[in-house]
């Protein structure tokens, strides 16, 4: 496969997820939400997670967005669901470098993740792209700061 035909892959990829959003909703019972936004456009995100015992048990997303803000939520849901917190946040480390064009490793466990790679490389897009993995590191760090106190 050449790198066009990848890019066409990684497009459709992202299209899918866009229109076909995997976890969109709220959960009644969430145990971890958040809300946060993207200063550069005003978009929204709400993430409602029902974690115990420091598993994810269940995650979705909410929100108004563009394209690769919302795919990208769809494809986090879908990889931290079933994982613990600090394997969501070492995938959100990840996804930084990925978006940071450094060395990286999406495993498999991360689904489609790596279509956003190409992101990389427009550097006024990347904040939708990290919006969701910023929302799921804000929560993780406002709960586990309410555990411990
Ligand atoms: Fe607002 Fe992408 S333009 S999140």
């Amino acid at each position: 496969m050449n790198f066009n035909n990848l890019d066409q892959l990684y497009r459709s990829v992202i299209m899918d997820h866009y229109k076909n959003p995997r976890n969109k909703g709220k959960l009644d019972n969430g145990t971890m939400t958040v809300d946060m936004n993207n200063p550069t456009c005003g978009d929204r995100i709400h993430l409602t997670f029902e974690v115990k015992d420091g598993l994810i048990e269940d995650a979705k997303f909410d929100g108004e967005g563009c394209s690769i803000s919302m795919a990208s939520a769809s494809m986090m849901t879908e990889a931290v669901k079933g994982q613990s917190l600090k394997t969501a946040m070492q995938m959100s480390q990840e996804f930084s470098k990925m978006m940071l064009g450094e060395d990286y490793n999406i495993t498999e466990e991360m689904g489609d993740v790596e279509a956003l790679q190409g992101v990389s490389q427009f550097p006024a897009r990347i904040k939708c792209a990290t919006l969701a993995w910023k929302a799921l590191e804000k929560g993780t760090v406002e709960k586990e700061g309410k555990e411990e106190s």
